[in-house]
């Protein structure tokens, strides 16, 4: 049987919740073309451009956007790069204080081809990301009144791991974005309050593949069989599928033209965490993800095509979700 519900979020009056980012900086090389090249091909691109990105640092912006007061931590270089990706965070009033410059290391570096479609392909190089140590003293003392750890697995993941545990000795809720997808180990799974993949990393660790809301679902379970209590699987174009205690839930998502996927994910993670933190139920939390996210892909590049809360409020409502 399925359920339609729709409902609205207004937030005018609610504090903003504070959540810590822990993660990666990276300037991203972008060029556009027509299509990938083949081996052994030269194609000319149509343009190239410089963008902060990142996918730390997109979901701390994103979460800032969304009207969060955020602190990132993780790692630049002493480059030009650096100083540029930590000015970008400031220019939103995130907290960079503890943003830690690594001498004798380059900045993180995302090249990333985006064809005529929206599509990209990215190769990274973590330079200064690769860096990162958590200090467990203090990150108990950053994480003191947060409503959630933000980390992916762009920094090294035994110190993500370190992270994960401080935070939950801590009582801080922990929203885990395992991308790029690596093992989890079994230990970490109960530790993690929130748990955001899209189709790839979901049957990368669920052992299901995933390409319908019915699969999404499958996986979603046996992901939180492991011990998560949420599990949001993104379906891209397809929206998202919500799987938590209570029950699970289909969201389709905008119709909308994409010119640049980069940074929905991260977009989509930041209105999600922020939407939580706020208070806010997982479906009205994935919702606001979904209409952040789909600003998200019709501008180009990471950070300047995240959406500020009010266009998000004032963009078109998604189709009604349903009860799987
Ligand atoms: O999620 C998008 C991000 O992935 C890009 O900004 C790029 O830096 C890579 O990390």
């Amino acid at each position: 049987m399925t359920l339609a519900v729709n409902a609205a979020s207004s937030t005018s009056s609610i504090p903003a919740p504070r959540i810590v980012v822990l993660g990666s900086l990276n300037m991203d090389l972008v060029a556009r073309v027509p299509h990938v090249p083949e081996a052994g091909e030269t194609l000319t691109g149509h343009s190239m451009a410089t963008i902060p990105g990142g996918k730390g640092a997109n979901q701390a912006v994103s979460c800032a956007r969304q009207g969060a007061q955020v602190q990132m931590l993780g790692c630049v270089g002493d480059d030009a790069y650096g100083s540029a990706l930590r000015q970008a965070l400031q220019q939103d009033g995130i907290d960079t204080g503890t943003l830690r410059t690594v001498t004798a290391e380059a900045t993180g570096v995302a090249l990333i081809l985006v064809e005529d479609n929206g599509q990209n392909r990215i190769v990274l190089n973590p330079g200064a990301n690769g860096r990162f140590e958590v200090d467990e003293a203090a990150l108990r003392q950053q994480l003191n009144g947060a409503a959630f750890m933000v980390a992916q697995f762009e920094v090294p993941l035994p110190q993500v791991a370190k992270a994960i545990r401080v935070a939950h000795a801590a009582g801080c809720k922990v929203l885990l974005n395992p991308s790029p997808v690596q093992a989890i180990d079994q230990p970490l799974w109960p530790l993690i309050d929130t748990l955001v993949v899209n189709e790839i990393e979901a049957k990368d660790l669920s052992g299901h593949t995933v390409n319908t809301p019915q699969e999404a679902l499958v996986a979603g379970q046996a992901l939180r069989a492991k011990g998560v209590a949420r599990v949001v699987i993104t379906l891209g174009a397809h929206g998202a599928v919500a799987v938590a205690q209570g029950g699970a839930s289909y969201h389709p998502a905008l119709k909308v033209r994409a010119v640049d996927t980069t940074a929905a994910g991260d977009t989509f993670l930041g209105a999600l965490a922020t939407a939580l933190g706020e208070g806010q139920s997982l479906d009205e939390a994935v919702r606001l993800g979904i209409r952040a996210a789909a600003l998200c892909v019709q501008q180009p590049g990471a950070q300047p095509s995240i959406p500020r809360r009010d266009a998000v409020l004032r963009s078109p409502m998604p189709p009604d979700w349903t009860v799987l």
